[in-house]
């Protein structure tokens, strides 16, 4: 039986890596997408491809209901992937901000989640993937927002992975460390148009930060890995018959989970300010 996957966040990056492979593998790959030329890219290289954007909850049940269309009911598996970081210290961000950083990187995965379920439920079987990040397990200077949404998003998946204890529905969870996507380009694109508009004590470290984020398509952090290091955790978190909860992706990831458990706060503290400066 062919397995169906729903992606979101497909016009780059590791949702674009996913789809790739798993069609390959023989997935039924809905692979969907915010802006309609993107659509139509995807659709020009052989997917079924649908508009989503998470952050409308019309769009995320008009798609829905037409994957469901397709499928006579089914899906068996959703891979929450779409998001972006918005970065700026904690006193530079505003409501707004905050908020839109919250709609796309929690408030839509979980509005899909919680579609989904119903019908891996009535099908008895499912596999729900969360993107997540490093950045939420551990914290960083001037990713607060960031690092928020993707706590926010552990939080819920965790919580709903033992609310589905004793179903044949698993939650697992992500945690990529730095990947070579767009990103940190996209990240800079947000900042531009939210954060360097208004004065800020911090403006110093944002230059440095601009420097560091505009140089990132040649300059990469140490370890950086490619998405397919991502998508082989999400085919086991997809294949295996004991799919993890948690999966790090990457050296720093690993080390990092690692620290968290063992460090107290200061520490940690200390040693992320440092990674920090070599950003700020
Ligand atoms: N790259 C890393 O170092 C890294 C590390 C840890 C975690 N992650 C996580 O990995 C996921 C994928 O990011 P990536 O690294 O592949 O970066 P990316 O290349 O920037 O891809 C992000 C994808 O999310 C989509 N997206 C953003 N807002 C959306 C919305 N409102 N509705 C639907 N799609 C939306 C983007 O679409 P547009 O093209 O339309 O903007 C794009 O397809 C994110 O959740 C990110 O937080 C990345």
């Amino acid at each position: 039986m062919q397995k169906s996957i729903l992606i979101t966040g497909c016009s780059s990056g590791i949702g674009l890596s996913a789809a790739n492979t798993l069609q390959k593998k023989g997935y039924r790959v809905f692979a969907t997408a915010r802006k309609e030329e993107d659509v139509q890219k995807l659709k020009e290289a052989g997917f079924e491809s649908y508009l989503l954007n998470v952050n409308d909850s019309l769009s995320i049940k008009n798609t829905v209901a037409a994957i469901l269309e397709k499928t006579d009911g089914t899906l068996d598996a959703l891979f929450n992937n779409a998001g972006f970081g918005q970065t700026g210290a904690i006193e530079d961000l505003t409501r707004d901000v905050i908020r839109e950083q919250f709609e796309t990187n929690v408030f839509g995965p979980i509005e899909l989640t919680t579609l989904v379920l119903p019908i891996m439920r009535r099908q008895g079987y499912g596999r729900i993937i969360q993107n997540s990040s490093i950045l939420g397990i551990v914290a960083m200077p001037y990713y607060g927002a960031y690092n928020a949404s993707k706590f926010a998003l552990e939080g819920f998946s965790n919580t709903l992975r033992q609310e589905l204890r004793g179903t044949q529905i698993f939650v697992s969870i992500i945690s990529p460390g730095p990947i070579k996507t767009q990103f940190r380009e996209n990240a800079l694109a947000v900042y531009k148009k939210t954060i360097s508009q208004h004065p800020s004590v911090h403006q110093e470290k944002y230059e440095n930060l601009e420097h560091y984020f505009s140089s990132a398509r040649e300059k990469h952090p140490p370890m950086t890995v490619t998405p397919d290091a991502v998508v082989k955790q999400l085919i086991h978190a997809l294949e295996s018959p004991k799919p993890k909860a948690h999966y790090y992706t990457g050296i720093p990831a690993n080390i990092f989970a690692w620290m968290r458990r063992l460090l107290p706060d200061s520490a940690l503290d200390w040693v992320f300010s440092k990674i920090s400066s070599s950003e700020v």
